[in-house]
């Protein structure tokens, strides 16, 4: 048997998901979520390391995960994602060096300060040959070691790193169907994490990542939208915004004025989310190789937010659903919605661990 337990730091929040995995099954042996004091991450980025490697952990020690080695994951401005398009080569090492020249020419990063990874998504011929799409990925490594660093501090040993992207792919669609791999009828699926301060944007086929943005949005947005229109402070507009949503039925205790304000200020505020989502589809369906995109999952804090699933349906016109991680685990027991929407990078992180199988 094996255990794995990755984290996912948010700018909100702390996640933390432990799988076991024996004679093949995977089962969910923990999942937490917990608060983070504000400003100790932004927009991705760890900007109070001292104090957050105290957060993580505290967090280990009360959620009570196995042993000391952590997966973890990143996304955020200093991380750059490409695809790019190369002849297919069969050998490994051919394949891999020239993956290396063509992402070191597209990436402007000088490659001694980036940790650079890569997977190829797409192979397809057109009238120059038989082609192959990567994905690569390339983190400024003095972001990628200041990671490590916090996690060490707080006694933890980092023993993998992966894009939040992937995680989230892994976490919310199932693995492709052998017989289907490749099949040119595969629709695309879009996917969409909306945290507190950034949404992953993703669009892929076959489980694999065919294009991906950070957009800087995110439930902390809509917050503000409302603690400006009400003229509450932000931990009432806070509570106010949990408990109204953006549709749904009257709620106990709350006037129906203030629902309405409430409603119509999370109305406008989550405009730029269905603009962004969309100019990613756009970007998407612009390219040669794309597929029409047939829904929309999403997850995170954000997707909690009720009736945001009609909204973003309404504003884009495919259908969208709320994902569901415990659909990848043999055994999911305890994995409430709540935990669930919130834990998903956590999970996909965990379900990529090497050690596993
Ligand atoms: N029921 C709910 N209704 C509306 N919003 C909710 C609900 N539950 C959580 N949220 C929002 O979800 C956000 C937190 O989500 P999450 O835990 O995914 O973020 P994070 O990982 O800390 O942030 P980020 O990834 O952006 O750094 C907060 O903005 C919170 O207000
Ligand atoms: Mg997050």
């Amino acid at each position: 048997m094996s255990t794995v337990v990755a984290l996912d730091i948010g700018s909100s929040s702390i996640a933390g998901v432990e799988l076991k995995t024996a004679r093949e099954r995977v089962t969910l042996a923990k999942a937490a979520v917990e608060p983070l004091p504000p400003g100790l991450v932004h927009d991705g980025e760890i900007v109070r390391p001292d104090e957050l490697a105290a957060e993580i952990k505290r967090f280990w020690r009360t959620a009570r995960f196995s042993g000391k080695r952590v997966r973890l994951g990143v996304a955020n401005q200093r991380v750059v994602v490409r695809t790019i398009e190369l002849p297919f080569l069969d050998d490994d090492r051919e394949r891999r060096a020239a993956v290396e020249f063509e992402a070191a020419e597209q990436i402007p990063i000088p490659p001694d300060q980036t940790v650079v990874d890569s997977q190829p998504v797409l192979r397809f011929a057109n009238e120059a040959g038989e082609r192959e799409r990567h994905v690569v990925v390339a983190a400024h490594r003095d972001m990628v070691d200041g990671l490590v660093a916090t996690v060490r501090q707080a006694g933890l040993q980092p023993t993998g790193i992966d894009l939040e992207a992937f995680a989230i792919l892994r976490a919310l669609l199932p693995p492709p169907m052998v017989i289907d791999e490749g099949s040119s009828d595969t629709p695309a699926v879009a996917v969409c994490h909306v945290g507190a301060e950034v949404t992953n944007m993703i669009v892929s086929v076959d489980r694999r990542c065919h294009f991906t943005r950070l957009v800087g949005f995110g439930g902390s947005h809509l917050t503000t939208a409302v603690a400006e229109r009400t003229g509450l402070p932000i931990e009432e507009a806070e509570a106010v915004k949990t408990a109204c949503g953006l549709l749904g039925d009257p709620l106990d205790g709350w006037d129906a004025d203030t629902v309405a304000e409430v409603r119509h200020a999370l109305a406008l505020g989550a405009r730029p989310l269905v603009r962004e989502i969309s100019r990613s589809l756009e970007y998407y369906r612009s390219q040669t190789f794309a597929r029409p995109i047939g829904s929309l999952v999403i997850s995170g804090g954000t997707s909690l937010c009720n009736g945001i699933d009609r909204y973003l349906q309404q504003g884009l016109g495919i259908p969208v659903v709320l994902g569901d991680p415990a659909g990848q685990l043999d055994s999911g027991g305890g994995l409430t919605p709540d935990l669930a929407a919130r834990a998903a990078v956590a999970l996909g992180l965990a379900l990529d661990a090497p050690e596993r199988s």
